[in-house]
């Protein structure tokens, strides 16, 4: 018996010993993790202030609801240049009109890098356009997706009338709804993404299909996840991806789909193609591929090309369609601003002549309009994260090489020493005692500087096209008795809450 029992003992003995010591070790790493993420939440000399961070976490909890509106009120207590602890990272929140100025337009080269968060490393390893860190290959995947812009969008003449004829599609969709209650989200999304689609694939999409609206679907949800408390957790410790549940897992889920999506449909629409006569930008971008002869060409890569199509396309949709569906939102609250606007059309296009870009400048009351819901609804609202590329000096803070800057655009078009009353949805701001249209400096919704938004004038167009038709054709209005909630959705972009409408007929 004895015999049998003492072995036993020894393992046990033995079995505690080792958990003692893996305990140990554990408690000693989780104590040298947390004197490196203490010493990494220092804010280095001569650094802006701000709120104070709560350990490990830092300020990452206060960015839970409406982060730009919580940036202005800190810019009020610390200043229009103030530091954020997000989980170990110091950040720079730059605020109002004049530092927003001063840094993305006169200070242009050193605010003009994106941060090499942990997030982005993993979605984008830090190329393709967007995402891509400052250098060669930024510059020329910029310089490749304006030229191509350039060359089969705004320049040609044919591309209006391409536009003209997806509006036509668009009036013909919203049609099919007799008036009746509807959700324009996925209307908007698809006429807007088609517009995208005629420049990267040189084809629209038809609005049944399901396959391109469900990869939209989605990458629009990565929008909003990648700014989810769960995203800022996953930069401040990557070791959390291998926690199997929380959005994060969601959100890679979401961009592994996204990626083999994108990869087949560029398979598919480079089949048939001529090098050097390209019919759109995944031709332009094969002519690239076909160039490389050394090792410094490496910029351009099939992994690139994917991620630059994907960014393109997630960056023209959101944010045309959101911008559209806040206007269509905010002319049936205001019937009276609604009704401005079809007399203008009415008086411009009295004939029911479908409008062209040309008539936009006989029209300053719709361009008043747009421009108002863009301040005003702040459709990006905290820009996209940028770096700085060597230290910086502003307002008297020095600001190190590499650390992260959030741009609060929010905080520029709400900025009272720019925006009289800027609480109040008021067209009338962007036009002169004549009705004239006119330019206000602080307004920055497509950002500033060389990194400012490649999309600005295709937007610009997109939405006076759209929006025109849309209004010429339609009387806008909320089913009876319906009182929609205003509050934004929050992600990287601001977007309404769903809401039904009802598109009635106009009597021409
Ligand atoms: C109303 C519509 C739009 C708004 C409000 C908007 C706004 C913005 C903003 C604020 C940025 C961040 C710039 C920065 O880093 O500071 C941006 C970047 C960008 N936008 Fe837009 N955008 C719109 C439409 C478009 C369209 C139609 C496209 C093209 C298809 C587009 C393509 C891009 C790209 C590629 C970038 C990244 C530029 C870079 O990193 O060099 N955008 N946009």
């Amino acid at each position: 018996m004895v015999s049998i029992r003492l072995p036993y003992l020894g393992s046990a003995v033995q079995y505690g010993h080792t958990c003692v010591g893996l305990c140990s070790l554990l408690v000693t790493l989780l104590f040298v993790l947390l004197i490196r993420q203490l010493a990494k939440q220092r804010r280095p000399p001569g650094f802006p202030p701000g709120p104070s961070p709560i350990p490990v976490i830092g300020n990452i909890f206060s960015l839970a609801t409406e982060p730009h509106v919580f940036m202005k009120k800190q810019s009020e207590i610390y200043g229009q240049v103030f530091s954020l602890d997000l989980g170990g990272y110091s950040t720079v929140v730059l605020n109002g009109y004049d530092t927003m100025r001063e840094c993305l337009y006169h200070q242009s080269d050193v605010f003009i890098d994106r941060p090499s968060l942990p997030l982005f490393n993993k979605m984008t390893k830090m190329g393709g356009l967007l995402n891509a860190k400052y250098g060669r290959g930024w510059i020329e995947h910029r310089k490749l997706a304006s030229n191509t812009f350039r060359y089969f969008g705004s320049v040609q003449k044919q591309f209006e009338r391409k536009i003209s004829e997806e509006c036509m599609f668009f009036v013909d969709a919203i049609d099919d709804h007799k008036g009746k209650p509807f959700n324009p989200k996925h209307l908007v999304t698809n006429a807007v993404s088609n517009i995208t689609n005629l420049i990267i694939f040189g084809e629209r999409f038809t609005y049944d299909d399901h396959d391109f609206q469900h990869m939209i679907e989605i990458f629009s949800e990565n929008v909003e996840l990648a700014v989810s408390g769960w995203s800022f957790l996953y930069n401040a410790f990557p070791w959390i991806e291998y926690i199997p549940f929380g959005k994060h897992q969601k959100l890679f889920r979401n961009a592994a789909e996204v990626y083999e999506f994108l990869l087949l449909i560029i398979e598919r629409f480079s089949e048939g193609r001529n090098p050097q006569s390209p019919r759109h930008y995944i031709d332009s971008y094969m002519d690239e591929l076909d160039q490389i002869t050394t090792e410094s060409d490496s910029i351009w890569s099939k992994e690139n090309l994917i991620y630059s199509v994907g960014e393109l396309i997630i960056a023209g949709t959101e944010t045309t369609t959101n911008t559209i569906r806040w206007a269509m939102l905010y002319m049936a609250l205001y019937p009276n601003i609604q009704e401005k606007v079809h007399k203008e059309i009415d008086s411009v296009l009295g004939n029911g002549k479908p409008p062209s870009l040309e008539d936009k400048q006989s029209m300053p009351y719709v361009e008043a309009v747009l421009h108002e819901v863009l301040r005003f609804c702040n459709i990006v609202p905290l820009g996209i994260f940028r770096a700085t590329t060597q230290d910086a000096v502003v307002n008297s803070y020095t600001i190190p090489k590499g650390t992260m800057v959030i741009t609060n655009l929010y905080s520029v078009h709400f900025d009272e020493k720019y925006w009289t009353d800027p609480g109040t949805f008021s067209p009338q701001r962007f036009l002169d005692s004549n009705g004239d249209f006119v330019r206000r400096e602080a307004f920055v919704p497509f950002s500033l500087g060389r990194r400012h938004c490649l999309g600005e004038q295709l937007a610009r167009m997109e939405m006076f096209l759209f929006f025109t038709t849309l209004l010429q054709n339609f009387n806008l209005q909320f089913p009876p008795g319906i009182v929609p909630n205003l509050t934004p959705k929050l992600g990287m972009t601001l977007q309404p809450l769903p809401y039904s409408i009802c598109a009635v007929r106009r009597q021409q």
